[in-house]
């Protein structure tokens, strides 16, 4: 367990621009103020500080912009800021990127995840009371399921991409330093995350932008692949509850109880888009386009996340249909968040992946 003590504690968060760690570091910063929050970002094409505007003068947040798999940087962050807790959340996170370039994949999710172990270790050696390094992982390392079954926290590994092999792979490095060094630690396995902030080459917000411009809808294979859907505040809240009182060496499986086939779900999106652009009912619908399926697709993900339930109380807060209006009304009103991310390389990528 990570206790709070009345004298301030450096927390470092890394990926803290990114979609999930933006809501993790407002929730942190505006939470705990005897904490001082340091988030490492390399600011990648899916790190954004538009993400964070509304916390960027707090006095107890620190933006460092910088790579993991900078070992200089890193170690010398480590011994000057002193970070007791790590959420270490940066990595690369696309599957379909993976597939294109799975070395940068390893590098950054494999490699990085290291030299953040190696320099909390450097730093604190046995002094390990009150430490603790959190590492945020995904369902994706265990595999795919068919059509019935849950992931649970014993399910065994079983990556199928480059980006869920990493993940897996840096998994087991945090498990094994606890094991070899006594880092403490937690690790969270969490489903699919929706919501404000998430980098249009994700299902919903691609999908969001695609029907605000009137372009296809990419769905991949036969649409029948099945996703298990969390709201990213639920996510924040279950991080923030899982770096403070999580069991020391424990795992915890994080979900949405709401899996949803693809192709349902493009077509509940399609609905709300029309009632909220004000289109003809079925309209969004017509851009649905089958292409090529994603080669390695997992078939099916679903948490049981009755052990963070039961031992930690957490469950989600948000239901889907409220949280994916939220989300929608969110892209809506923030157009020009999407035109600044959607510019530039994102249409080099856009054309690669899509051709
Ligand atoms: P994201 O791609 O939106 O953000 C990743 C962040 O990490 C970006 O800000 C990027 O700039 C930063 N980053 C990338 N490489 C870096 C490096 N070398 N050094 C420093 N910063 C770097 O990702 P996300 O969707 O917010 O996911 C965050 C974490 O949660 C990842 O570890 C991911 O595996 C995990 N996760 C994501 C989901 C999901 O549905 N999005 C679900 C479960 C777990
Ligand atoms: O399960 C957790 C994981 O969820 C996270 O670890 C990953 O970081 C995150 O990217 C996400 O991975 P998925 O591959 O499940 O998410 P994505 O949004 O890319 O795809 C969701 C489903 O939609 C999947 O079955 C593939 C399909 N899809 C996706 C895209 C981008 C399409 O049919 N068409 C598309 O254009």
């Amino acid at each position: 367990m990570f206790n709070k003590s009345i004298r301030s504690k450096n927390l470092l968060v890394t990926g803290g621009a990114g979609f999930i760690g933006s809501h993790v570091i407002r929730r942190l910063v505006n939470k705990y103020p005897e904490y001082h929050i340091y988030n490492l970002d390399a600011l990648t094409y899916a790190g954004n500080l538009e993400n964070l505007i509304d916390i960027e003068g707090k006095e107890n947040y620190t933006f460092l912009r910088g790579s993991i798999t900078d070992e200089d940087y890193v170690s010398t962050i480590f011994k000057e800021y002193r970070f007791e807790g790590v959420i270490h959340l940066a990595a690369e996170s696309h599957v379909d990127r993976s597939i294109t370039d799975p070395l940068a994949f390893a590098k950054t999710n494999i490699l990085g995840t290291m030299l953040l172990l190696n320099a909390f270790r450097a730093l604190w050696k046995d002094n390990w009371k009150g430490k603790r390094f959190y590492h945020i992982s995904t369902d994706e390392v265990y595999g795919s399921l068919g059509k019935t079954g849950f992931f649970e926290e014993t399910t065994p590994y079983d990556p199928n991409s480059p980006y869920s092999a990493s993940k897996a792979s840096s998994d087991h490095f945090v498990r094994a330093y606890g094991e070899t060094y006594n880092i403490p630690y937690v690790i969270s396995n969490c489903s699919n995350n929706y919501g404000a902030n998430q980098f249009p080459e994700k299902l919903i917000p691609l999908f969001i932008n695609n029907i605000i411009h009137n372009r296809p809808l990419p769905v991949y294979g036969d649409g029948n692949y099945t996703r298990d859907w969390l709201y990213v505040i639920d996510h924040a809240i279950a991080i923030d509850l899982v770096f403070h009182k999580g069991i020391n060496k424990e795992t915890y499986n994080i979900g949405g109880f709401n899996e949803w086939k693809n192709i349902d779900l493009v077509k509940l999106l399609c609905q709300h888009m029309d009632e909220k652009l004000g289109r003809e009912k079925g309209g969004s619908e017509q851009l649905i386009t089958y292409v090529k399926d994603r080669p390695g697709h997992d078939l099916r993900y679903a948490i049981d996340a009755s052990k963070i339930n039961r031992d930690l109380g957490w469950s989600p807060t948000v239901t889907f249909e409220e949280g994916l209006s939220k989300t929608i009304d969110w892209y809506l009103a923030n157009e020009d968040w999407l035109n600044n991310v959607t510019s530039g390389a994102y249409q080099q990528y856009y054309e690669l992946q899509y051709q």
